[in-house]
């Protein structure tokens, strides 16, 4: 296969001329020129023009496109053009449509509007891909294919009659007698035995809660479903472009696709993501979510696919980044490991159903902020060639599992946690402390690495606990948090007191959970009231944290002690006493649990002690970080520093700025100010 990464970043965006005049096309390309645009994702949207009627083809207009992008210089990444259907598949099949929960079928006149279980959809965008293949797979502009887009961002759950038949071909698959089904399902309970596959539906609106294991199931088949989708699609594509990679484009930590179960089947993981200027704490987000994209490809070099050059429209208000901040995330990409920066879009549509939505040439021209701000950009990125294909180093492994996410937020449960929250509190803790963090899955290697956090596991599967009792052993620094080791994967408790074959890891076992009253709760659940019987926090004392005392959050537990030391303990509330914090020796590392969820500041001391534990030496590379997150991570040799706060920091590293010729040490970072540091002078420094 061609590899798509060279030694200049990607820089563009989606490009849908489409929506325009054949004249503006010819200044496009010119523009492309002066930003620096070197590939463009094209007809993502375009099937209704690609193909009017069923089988009749239109392809005029995007040879031409194609063409006038080869002729300057600006490589595509060519979609399949399969994610939004047009009407006249919809008006003659329309069983293709799908159905939600509540059993309504959703109506054609906007977007993703099919089922991907529904055999007409999928043969008719097979058909289009195969089509699509063979006129263009060898168009000299053509690097790489993109399938669909975004799948499950609107549809991640079909539930219609297709879909039910999908599912019980899947479940037959699965577990091929139905009495392993009602074994794995716990249908004894609640009068739901089935006597044969064909009595099996997707969990729609029912009386009371739906079995906890069929909806599992169900959330595992509809994004193994949507995943089939992709699969066929890719299948044409090698088939006929075997050179020519293939992605399609995830959404950060998505809650409907296991993307652990679709990273192995993609040539290039590619990624959309959309902070939210208004939200003080979305860089620390959208950390996370590059650390995912980097840790899905293990390591390998991504592409940030889409972002907003500034303000979106699809929150009730949405703010304009401030000046500086698209920049600022762009490097954050390329510090985690992306090697290539787009957006959509490249010009803001003058109608339709996202004229609001900031584009990388605005309604107002090139006489603006944003366009002025992506022209920097551009420019800018040609001088980093050096971090192409570099890689990042991690020294801490964060375990995040789709089976745990989805488990946990089911009802019926002790108390309800956001699985999302829980883990992006630990990644900013280690994110914060200097720390660069991987991703797993957590049934894979991590002895590698220093610090492996596992935070809420609530599905563990035995593999999981064999890894996390293996890095302990082997010498990491391991910590594991409530609501871990409560199930197996067809979601039966774990009996003998939770914490399943972890027990012996941690040398602590559970018996009652205590949630808090002021636990996590949905948005716009009625907050508790202060006469509540429950606390909405605990007490923790112990003398790692500041004055000797911590306050617990949402949860508490009886932690019965079988060989752990004691590090902190409950104060006052129902737990008076019990341990709150352990720590036990496992092999040659250490296995510590925390029973309680904790603020930032505690949560940093925690980290702290892990850091000073497993010898890792971790420097600062600014003076001081009182206004905000400060991020720095090294890829390959360049020292990345970006201020994302609210004040200016000075850095204090020795080495120079590549992307403003200066030397690092002494330079002031304003508020989403970046600093690029070489490497050689601060691998002097370090070896020194
Ligand atoms: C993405 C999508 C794009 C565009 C963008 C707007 O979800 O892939 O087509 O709609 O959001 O933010």
């Amino acid at each position: 296969m061609r590899p798509l990464f060279s030694d200049t970043p990607w820089f563009g965006g989606d490009y849908n001329p489409e929506q325009w005049p054949e004249a503006v096309w010819d200044e496009d390309v010119e523009l492309m020129r002066r930003a620096g645009v070197n590939l463009v994702t094209v007809g993502v949207f375009a099937w209704s023009l690609l193909e009017p009627e069923e089988g009749r083809y239109e392809f005029g207009w995007l040879d031409s496109v194609l063409d006038l992008l080869h002729d300057n210089g600006v490589k595509v990444d060519l979609a399949t053009a399969t994610a939004a259907p047009p009407p006249w598949l919809s008006r003659r099949y329309p069983e293709s449509l799908p159905v939600t929960v509540d059993g309504v079928r959703l109506s054609p006149g906007s977007r993703q509007g099919y089922c991907p279980s529904s055999p007409v959809y999928r043969r008719s965008a097979a058909r289009l891909t195969r089509v699509l293949a063979e006129r263009y797979g060898s168009h000299p502009a053509v690097v790489m294919w993109h399938v669909n887009n975004e799948y499950g961002c609107h549809v991640a759950r079909c539930y219609c009659d297709e879909s039910a038949a999908a599912f019980r071909r899947w479940l037959t698959a699965k577990y091929d007698t139905i009495g392993a089904l009602n074994e794995a399902w716990g249908t004894a309970f609640w009068s739901q035995s089935y006597s044969s596959f064909d009595e099996i539906l997707p969990p729609r609106a029912t009386a009371a809660y739906p079995n906890p294991t069929q909806s599992l199931d169900f959330e595992r088949f509809s994004s193994d479903e949507m995943l089939a989708c992709f699969l066929e699609e890719k299948a044409i594509l090698r088939e006929v472009t075997p050179d020519i990679p293939v992605t399609t484009n995830f959404m950060g930590l998505f809650r409907g696709a296991d993307y652990w179960r679709w990273a192995e089947h993609v040539d290039v993981i590619s990624d959309d993501l959309y902070p939210d200027p208004a939200d003080p704490d979305a860089a620390r987000g959208s950390a996370l979510a590059r650390d995912l994209m980097r840790s899905l490809g293990r390591g390998r070099p991504w592409i940030l696919m889409e972002q907003s050059p500034s303000a979106v429209n699809t929150r009730p208000s949405n703010a304009p980044k401030p000046p500086g901040q698209m920049r600022a995330l762009s490097y954050q990409a390329l510090a985690r490991g992306a090697d290539g920066i787009l957006f959509f879009q490249w010009r803001q549509s003058a109608s339709g159903a996202e004229k609001f939505h900031s584009a990388m040439v605005p309604h107002a021209g090139t006489d603006t902020r944003i366009w002025r701000e992506i022209e920097q950009l551009g420019s800018e990125l040609k001088s980093l060639g050096e971090v192409m294909g570099a890689r990042v180093q991690a020294q801490a492994a964060l375990v995040f599992d789709w089976d745990s996410w989805w488990a946990i937020e089911q009802q019926g449960l002790p108390a309800t946690s956001s699985y999302r929250a829980l883990v992006a509190r630990w990644h900013a803790a280690l994110t914060e402390a200097g720390l660069t963090v991987d991703l797993t899955r957590g049934d894979e290697d991590l002895t590698g690495y220093p610090i492996v956090i596992v935070p809420s596991l609530f599905v563990t599967t035995d593999a999981q606990a064999a890894a996390i009792d293996a890095a302990a052993r082997a010498g990491s620094s391991v910590l594991v948090t409530d609501q871990t080791g409560i199930v197996d994967e067809n979601l039966r408790v774990r009996l003998g007191g939770y914490l399943g074959e972890l027990q012996s890891t941690l040398g602590v076992w559970i018996e009652e959970f205590w949630p808090l009253a002021g636990a996590w709760v949905r948005p716009g659940a009625i907050p508790v009231s202060p006469e509540s019987t429950v606390p909405p926090t605990v007490s923790v004392c112990g003398s790692l944290f500041a004055d000797g005392s911590a306050t617990g959050v949402e949860w508490s537990e009886t932690v019965h002690v079988r060989q752990a030391e004691v590090v902190a303990a409950f104060d006052g509330g129902p737990l008076d006493g019990w341990p709150a914090l352990t720590r036990n020796v496992r092999g040659n590392g250490s296995a510590w649990y925390l029973a309680t969820r904790l603020g930032q500041d505690d949560m940093a001391a925690i980290v702290r002690q892990l850091i000073a534990e497993s010898g890792l030496e971790v420097r600062r590379p600014d003076s001081g970080r009182d206004g905000g997150f400060v991020e720095s991570v090294q890829r390959g040799d360049t020292l990345f520093v970006i201020n994302h706060g609210t004040a200016a920091v000075t850095l204090a590293i020795p080495g120079t700025d590549v992307l403003s010729g200066g030397a690092a040490s002494g330079m002031t970072l304003e508020p989403n100010g970046v600093a690029a540091v070489v490497a050689e002078v601060v691998q002097a420094s370090s070896a020194s």
